[in-house]
C-alpha cells in the first residue's frame, strides 16, 4: 500500500491508520479522566508495553491475572487508539492507560483531573534503532529505507509521532508537580526493583518487599518474552512479521553502538543537541 494509504496525519503528527483514526483521535479529546487514573505516557519505542506489564501489577499488589489473562492492549489501552472505544467500559478502577501522544495533545479533563503520570524517557539512539527493527517488522508501517535515510526520518519528526525532541520537551515542561514521576528505561534495566519502588511510592502503592521482587520478575524482558498475553504472538502475521524482527527484540541499553557508524552518530548527536540546546534540563544521556 502506498504510504499515504498507511498514514494519518493529524495535528503535524504521522500515526499508523491501522490503529487510529480521526473518531480515535477524538475519542481522546473528549476521554472523561478521572482523578485515580493512571497513565504512562512514553515516546514510541521507549517502554510502552513494559509499563502495560507494570502498571496492573503494581495496581493489583502483584496479582497475576491480568497480565496472564488479558492482551497488553486491552490491559492498559492506548489513549489515542481505535481500541480504548471498545473496551473502555471494561476498565477498572484505578484505570491505568498509556500514550503516546505528546504533552501538548493531553485532552481537557486530563488536565483539570489529578491522574498522576509516569514518563517513560529512553535514549534516542536506541529508540531510533528499535523504530527500524518494528518498522521492518509491522506490516502497517512504511519500509524505513536504509538506516541513513530513516535517521532524517527520525530527526525530521517523519516517524509515528513527530519529533522525539519535541515529545520530551511537552513533558519535561509540563507543569503538573507531584502528578508527574520521570524515569528512565536505562533506570529500570539496572535496577527493575528499584525503579519499581520508586513507581510503587509515587502511586502511593504500599507494596512489600516480597511482592516488588515478584512484580520484577514477571517484568523481565526474558519472562516477558514467554507472556502470549504480552509478546505480540496472538497478533496474525500479517500485521507484524517475526520472521522480520521481533517485537520484544533485545531489550538493551546500548544497541545503538552495533548500528551507527562515526559519521551517523556525528549527524544525529549535533541535531538533537541543537534542538534540545535552549532547554533548561539536562538529558540523563552523554549524547
Ligand atoms: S511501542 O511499539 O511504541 O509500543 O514500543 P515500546 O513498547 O514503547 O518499546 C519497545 C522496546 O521496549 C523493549 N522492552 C523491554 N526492554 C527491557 N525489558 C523489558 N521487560 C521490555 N519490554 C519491552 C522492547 O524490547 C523494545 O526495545 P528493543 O530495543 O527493540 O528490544
Amino acid at each position: 500500500m502506498s504510504s499515504d494509504g498507511l498514514i494519518l496525519w493529524y495535528q503535524g503528527l504521522l500515526l499508523p491508520r491501522e490503529t487510529h483514526s480521526l473518531e480515535s483521535l477524538e475519542f481522546a479529546q473528549e476521554f472523561k479522566f478521572r482523578d485515580d487514573d493512571i497513565m504512562a505516557a512514553v515516546y514510541p519505542k521507549s517502554g510502552t508495553i513494559w509499563m502495560q506489564e507494570i502498571l496492573p501489577l503494581l495496581l493489583n499488589g502483584g496479582d497475576l491475572t491480568p497480565i496472564q489473562t488479558i492482551p497488553n492492549w486491552d490491559r492498559v489501552p492506548w489513549l489515542e487508539e481505535k481500541r480504548l472505544a471498545l473496551i473502555a467500559d471494561t476498565l477498572t478502577a484505578p484505570r491505568a492507560m498509556v500514550t503516546h501522544l505528546p504533552f501538548r495533545l493531553m485532552p481537557p479533563s486530563f488536565h483539570a483531573s489529578k491522574a498522576k503520570v509516569i514518563y517513560v524517557m529512553r535514549n534516542p539512539k536506541d529508540i531510533l534503532v528499535s523504530s527500524y527493527y518494528f518498522h521492518q517488522m509491522a506490516e502497517f508501517l512504511d519500509d524505513p529505507g536504509t538506516f541513513d535515510e530513516f535517521i532524517e526520518k527520525f530527526l525530521d519528526g517523519n516517524v509515528m509521532f513527530g519529533k522525539w525532541t519535541d515529545h520530551v520537551k511537552g513533558w519535561r515542561s509540563a507543569e503538573l508537580g507531584d502528578r508527574i514521576l520521570f524515569i528512565t528505561y536505562e533506570e529500570m534495566c539496572q535496577d527493575l526493583p528499584a525503579a519499581l519502588r520508586q513507581m510503587s511510592d509515587f502511586l502511593g502503592r504500599n507494596l512489600s518487599e516480597v511482592t516488588i521482587q515478584k512484580i520484577a520478575h514477571h517484568c523481565t524482558f526474558k519472562t516477558m518474552k514467554t507472556n502470549r498475553m504480552s509478546n505480540f504472538s496472538l497478533v496474525p502475521k500479517q500485521y507484524m512479521n517475526t520472521e522480520k524482527s521481533l517485537f520484544l527484540r533485545k531489550g538493551v541499553p546500548g544497541d545503538w553502538k552495533n548500528h551507527f557508524s562515526s559519521e551517523q552518530l556525528a549527524r544525529f548527536t549535533s541535531a538533537i543537541r541543537k534542538e534540545l540546546q535552549s532547554e533548561s534540563y539536562t538529558l540523563p544521556y552523554n549524547l
